[in-house]
């Protein structure tokens, strides 16, 4: 690799990376160049295995040729209308679309350019909720440790992951958290374990009991926990806190950034689980990775209650983006849910799921393994830290993408997440190559 390193030769200082060390990165560049299928090429022209659909966001495979397409139909057509007072045509058919696919009752969608816009726009819907019905007292949320709703200030604010938000100081006011759902008693679980779900989601009441409950505005949770290493509910955890939210008036918000889309089997982890919020954030895979977008699903009766309280002539909602419902983003979307459809692509993901959840079970035989977990397509591997938390992880992460497989680790988690087209042998070659480099650090 440090051959294609020589082959990259663009002075690298002036592009600040996110989430990255970035001198480190300077010294041993990888760098990816191409893409089709479930396969990468970095810039030395070497063949790369994609294990985690881009980041999430790329189930239907890289370079698919309908998107592109529609892309550039659109680029022909209309580059670029303003959001705010004007509309596109392609947004109203993405929102009808997507409430079609969505649990029943959420059937009102805003569009937003990011998961982490997404987010935001939906805490900021549930506070105006509140506040419309004579509520607006309710301004306490409430997130959950080893959460990550993004990177903007209310949601490193609801989230939970220590390096987000330790060097950016307080955060919002008024946000509690629950305690996560990683628990001992659920180590080697494939699935949803069998342990704790109860009692880890009547955290929620404790914090009923001790603020009020007509204090708390919103409950926004991961149902499955992605960023920190695939935390899958405990068995009665989401019931729990449906049946918590009702009780006391809490809107429930799941952040389906990463679930979504056929990730767990189903088209939303919503499905998965027989769970439905009251507001739902999408983003990465709605376009298949292919363009920018999110969207926030609302239920009706939220949207209603918004706009019955401004006059009929009266902007409801003073929030958007001047790339909300870009319509080259629309565009990509329509084309992506098209391909999901046609292909029957869910049902190809959850085809693979056994075969998937067995290969990462089938890891806990390497001695620094210390638990591995899984649903859907959304698999974890804990490793033995060595040398300090996230070095090991770190390694793994180098040594596989030297031996041609692009993985992700949050800390000395190893994650997967394969495309949805990914074959059989594929994901033989996906184990294989990872099992050879588990073994040798
Ligand atoms: C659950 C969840 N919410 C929000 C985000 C933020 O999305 P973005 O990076 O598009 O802002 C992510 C990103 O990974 C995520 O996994």
């Amino acid at each position: 690799m440090s051959q294609a390193a020589a082959r990259f030769n663009e002075p690298m200082n002036h592009h600040w990376m996110p989430f990255t060390a970035n001198r480190q990165f300077h010294e041993a560049p990888r760098i990816i160049a191409r893409a089709e299928g479930v396969y990468y090429w970095n810039s030395a022209g070497e063949k790369l295995l994609d294990a985690v659909s881009g980041l999430y966001t790329t189930p239907a495979g890289h370079g698919r040729q309908e998107i592109r397409e529609a892309v550039t139909q659109q680029l022909q057509e209309l580059d670029y209308a303003p959001p705010f007072q004007f509309g596109t045509p392609g947004s109203f058919r993405l929102a009808h679309e997507l409430a079609q696919m969505l649990p029943e009752g959420l059937n009102r969608v805003f569009f937003a350019g990011s998961g982490s816009e997404a987010v935001e726009t939906a805490l900021k819907i549930a506070i105006q909720y509140h506040r419309v019905r004579g509520q607006g007292q309710r301004q306490r949320l409430v997130g959950r440790a080893r959460g990550y709703h993004g990177v903007n200030f209310a949601g490193w604010s609801v989230g939970g992951m220590v390096k987000n938000r330790e060097a950016f100081g307080l955060g919002l006011p008024g946000v509690a958290h629950l305690r996560h759902t990683h628990i001992e008693a659920n180590r080697f679980t494939m699935g949803q374990g069998e342990h704790g779900g109860v009692d880890l989601a009547d955290d929620l009441q404790r914090l009923v009991d001790l603020h009020g409950g007509d204090t708390i505005a919103a409950c926004i949770v991961e149902p499955i926990a992605g960023s920190t290493g695939i935390l899958v509910p405990p068995k009665g955890y989401l019931e729990r806190l449906r049946a918590i939210c009702d009780t006391h008036g809490i809107l429930l918000i799941f952040d389906e950034v990463i679930c979504g889309f056929g990730r767990t089997g189903h088209a939303f982890a919503a499905d998965a689980f027989g769970v439905t919020p009251d507001i739902m954030t999408l983003a990465k895979a709605i376009t298949n990775g292919n363009i920018p977008m999110a969207a926030v699903a609302v239920r009706q009766g939220i949207q209603q209650a918004i706009f019955d309280a401004a006059g009929p002539d009266a902007v409801e909602f003073f929030h958007g983006y001047t790339y909300s419902a870009h319509p080259v983003a629309c565009a990509a979307a329509l084309a992506t849910l098209k391909i999901y459809r046609d292909d029957a692509l869910f049902a190809r993901g959850a085809a693979l799921v056994p075969k998937f959840l067995e290969q990462i079970a089938g890891l806990a035989d390497i001695p620094i393994v210390t638990d591995t977990r899984g649903y859907g397509l959304l698999g974890a591997v804990d490793l033995a830290t060595q040398g300090g938390p996230g070095l090991r992880g770190f390694a793994v992460m180098r040594r596989c993408f030297e031996q041609g497989l692009v993985l992700r680790v949050a800390g000395d988690t190893v994650i997967l997440a394969p495309l949805f087209i990914t074959t059989e042998s594929q994901l033989d070659e996906m184990f294989t190559l990872l099992r050879g480099v588990l073994k040798s650090v």
